[in-house]
């Protein structure tokens, strides 16, 4: 009979250790990006939650997208996964999420949120992801020790950042830390367009289906500054992780870098200090403006009864203990207005104000998926990439085929 009740006992706690695991699809896999999920699997684990990981590496998530949608495609989704943007609302139209209204008001979400943060998270009236932090594409960091050593200032304006190049170049330090793969030329441009065309240029570019809007001449002068970049490193083809251009950036190989606030998260992870070993501004003409990435974690609806846990992971992860530890660690921002910011670095703290200030600009990133569907996305980047890679390309040949290429997708996609 001892065996019996033993067995029946191992038996009844694995299915409720099994029952308290939960699989998780994602492509956190820097040290930085890293060290922000060891923090929220320190906070689940503290309330019975194990986070099973299903990493997908990968800057930007492409290849993470392609195996979460043959999973689900195989009825094997994962029990959460980063599901960001455009993406989350076509997945929750599918009945792909599991709507999370309860968590939120338990929570009271929305009187914690930013107004931003809550209107990504909701669709059709109903809540559908949890938040997990803010990211800011629109940022220009720099070496500060290089900095120092050639005596130059901050770079606030393009006249700054050109004077910067010429004098990094003298000194034999790469201008800028350059990747040519396509969803980080994509996300240089866009910058580029916010700073060329302004917010309300942008804000038209974004929603993609006015599509007049990319025959702009200031989508043409965009085109000519990513060739500028591009050009300052020589012709040969550079495809590296975005890891790499923020390790050049850290050595000091590199003065200059473009790309969205994880590369803050990745420098603390190898322990720098911004403000110390590196400081980072807006991208020229975009000070005051927050063009956004917004991390979200989208609870799959699957065959397993998984839901009790479900929400106090999407629980967990909003709360302020666990977003100020992700997000110090993640270079984003909390999704919540009521953290203390003077915990955040240097960075990430512009980040909050500009965020928190009432009258600044808010851009949602097209690179990241807060605009475009993934399509989409992915066929401006590969004509930006085509357009970085052959010199005989004008910018006016670039711009009719994005011009092209958003019209085509404007036909295809009816408004949201
Ligand atoms: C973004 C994502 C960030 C970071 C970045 C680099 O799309 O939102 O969290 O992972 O890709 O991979």
């Amino acid at each position: 009979m001892r065996g019996f009740a033993l067995s029946l006992w191992l038996a009844c706690t694995a299915i409720g250790a099994q029952a308290q695991t939960l699989d998780v699809l994602h492509w956190w896999t820097s040290a930085g990006e890293r060290r922000a999920v060891d923090q929220l699997v320190q906070q689940l684990d503290r309330r019975g939650i194990a986070w099973r990981d299903a990493a997908i590496p990968g800057g930007g998530g492409g290849g993470a997208m392609k195996v979460l949608n043959s999973r689900v495609l195989a009825r094997d989704p994962p029990d959460a996964a980063q599901v960001i943007g455009r993406t989350l609302a076509d997945w929750s139209d599918l009945g792909l999420v599991l709507p999370l209204d309860e968590v939120a008001q338990r929570n009271r979400w929305s009187q914690s949120l930013f107004p931003l943060v809550q209107r990504v998270i909701t669709h059709r009236g109903r809540i559908v992801a949890a938040p997990l932090g803010v990211h800011r594409i629109n940022t220009l960091f720099f070496n500060q020790r290089v900095w120092a050593q050639l005596k130059l200032g901050a770079p606030k304006t393009w006249g700054d950042v050109e004077q910067a190049a010429a004098a990094l170049r003298r000194a034999g330090v790469a201008p800028f830390a350059w990747s040519d793969e396509p969803w980080q030329i994509a996300t240089v441009f866009e910058t580029l367009l916010l700073s060329e065309g302004g917010p309300a240029l942008y804000g038209e570019l974004a929603a993609t289906q006015r599509w007049q809007a990319w025959q702009d001449p200031r989508v043409a002068k965009a085109l000519e500054r990513l060739r500028w970049l591009r050009r300052l490193n020589g012709e040969t083809a550079i495809e590296q992780r975005w890891t790499a251009s923020a390790r050049q950036l850290f050595t000091g190989d590199a003065g200059m870098l473009i790309m969205g606030d994880w590369a803050d998260g990745e420098l603390v992870a190898w322990g720098a200090q911004a403000g110390r070993d590196y400081g980072c501004t807006p991208v020229p003409d975009t000070a005051g403006m927050h063009l956004y990435s917004i991390d979200t974690l989208a609870m799959l609806v699957g065959t397993r009864k998984r839901e009790a846990e479900q929400e106090r992971m999407a629980e967990v992860v909003v709360s302020p203990a666990a977003q100020l530890a992700y997000n110090q660690a993640k270079g984003s921002v909390p999704v919540r207005d009521d953290i203390d910011p003077t915990q955040l670095d240097d960075c990430a703290r512009d980040s909050w104000q500009t965020l928190k200030r009432a009258d600044s600009p808010l851009l949602p990133s097209i690179a990241h998926r807060m605009a475009a569907d993934e399509a989409t996305k992915d066929a401006l980047a590969d004509a930006l990439h085509r357009f970085v890679k052959d010199p005989a390309v004008t910018p006016a040949r670039a711009q009719e085929r994005l011009v092209a290429l958003i019209r085509s997708a404007a036909r295809a996609t009816p408004p949201p």
